[in-house]
């Protein structure tokens, strides 16, 4: 199958809603990350999905909606606090996991009797949704395992001959998955970092937010496995005072074993690493956010064997990265 990358103009936009609207898959710019979808009314589309990516049956997909509707059609119950962050965070990078209804078929929720649904503000997403006209079912558009795509291109490198259109919206603004919230039971439960804060969370909800650290329970199905891995091995430092001694020592040591690290770092750090290879990240840990699956993808293409990122802090969207970064090193701290 030839793979074609369009840009989301008026025609465009309906040749993809098509597509969805007849069976197929398509990938799809957000605000977070591309999304690979297929209605989530077809049970056969969706099943396809898995197999494109090589994605785990038991790992449930997100449902994406154009309208406060199209959640009701999903979800079964839509609590007082669920319309709360509803009308504070949608559309945008907040997904909520909510008992579900029936006609969701069991493939999109891997059998649970929940639903996550999110609302994309991206504009291109926005338009294609709506034209869409049914909730569609997507998980990120990458290969199982490796990072999530933050631009066509990445989709593309990923999935050529695989489905027939990717929507080109650009890079994404936020460039890390959003943030999964349980409303489901009693209390608001976080099931995956993301780009709405917990902080920005704990303000609507009036009250604090569990973690998996604060309940030592795990998170949502798919954060078991394997994530966000370029070819590289990835380190990354934790934050403290003078990290950057431990980064270039670390990175000496990587060369001296006959290593070709990078190191990613803020732009006003960069000149702290002396001769040594770095990507410059940004000008804050947006900019870092915004970059980093990006950055990983590079350091393949440009043959670095290995990546070095700098400690960011666990607030705001720091608590994402630092999540994203423990997956894709598989746990490497230095
Ligand atoms: O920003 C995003 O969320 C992107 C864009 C495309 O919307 N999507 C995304 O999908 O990151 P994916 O499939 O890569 O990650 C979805 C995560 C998985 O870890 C899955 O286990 C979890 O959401 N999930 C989905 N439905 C769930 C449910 N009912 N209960 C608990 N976790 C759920
Ligand atoms: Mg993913």
């Amino acid at each position: 199958m030839e793979t074609r990358i369009l840009q989301p103009n008026p025609e465009n936009i309906r040749l993809c809603a098509q597509r969805i609207k007849s069976g197929g898959v398509v990938a799809f710019p957000t605000e977070t990350v591309y999304g690979l979808g297929a209605s989530a009314f077809e049970p056969r589309a969706v099943r396809e999905i898995f197999r494109i990516k090589g994605r785990p049956n038991d790992n449930p997909l997100i449902v994406h909606v154009s309208s406060l509707e199209q959640i009701r059609e999903v979800a079964d119950l839509v609590s007082p606090l669920a319309l709360k962050l509803i009308s504070a965070f949608m559309p945008g990078a907040l997904t909520l996991v909510m008992k579900r209804k029936s006609c969701v078929p069991d493939c999109v929720t891997a059998g649970l009797d929940t639903v996550g649904v999110r609302m994309p503000s991206n504009e291109a997403c926005r338009k294609f949704l709506a034209e869409c006209g049914v909730p569609v079912a997507a998980p990120s558009a990458n290969t199982s395992t490796r990072p999530s795509p933050t631009c066509a291109e990445h989709v593309y490198d990923d999935l050529r001959g695989k489905i027939p259109y990717v929507l080109d919206g650009g890079e994404c603004e936020i460039g890390l998955e959003s943030t999964i919230l349980d409303v489901s039971g009693v209390a608001p439960k976080l099931l995956r970092a993301g780009g709405i804060s917990i902080e920005e969370l704990e303000r609507v909800c009036g009250l604090k937010i569990q973690t998996a650290s604060s309940t030592g329970k795990a998170l949502c199905p798919g954060m078991k496995y394997k994530h966000y891995s370029p070819k590289a091995e990835v380190y990354f430092s934790a934050y403290y005072g003078n990290m950057f001694g431990g980064i270039n020592a670390h990175y000496d040591l990587l060369v001296s074993s006959g290593k070709n690290p990078v190191i990613l770092c803020l732009d006003k750090n960069a000149s702290l690493y002396g001769a040594r290879k770095v990507y410059r990240m940004g000008a804050d840990y947006g900019d870092y956010a915004r970059m980093l699956f990006a950055s990983l993808r590079r350091a393949d293409s440009q043959n670095y064997d290995s990546v070095i990122a700098e400690g960011v802090p666990s607030e705001g969207i720091g608590a994402a990265i630092i999540n994203r970064l423990v997956k894709s090193s598989g746990g490497k701290i230095i």
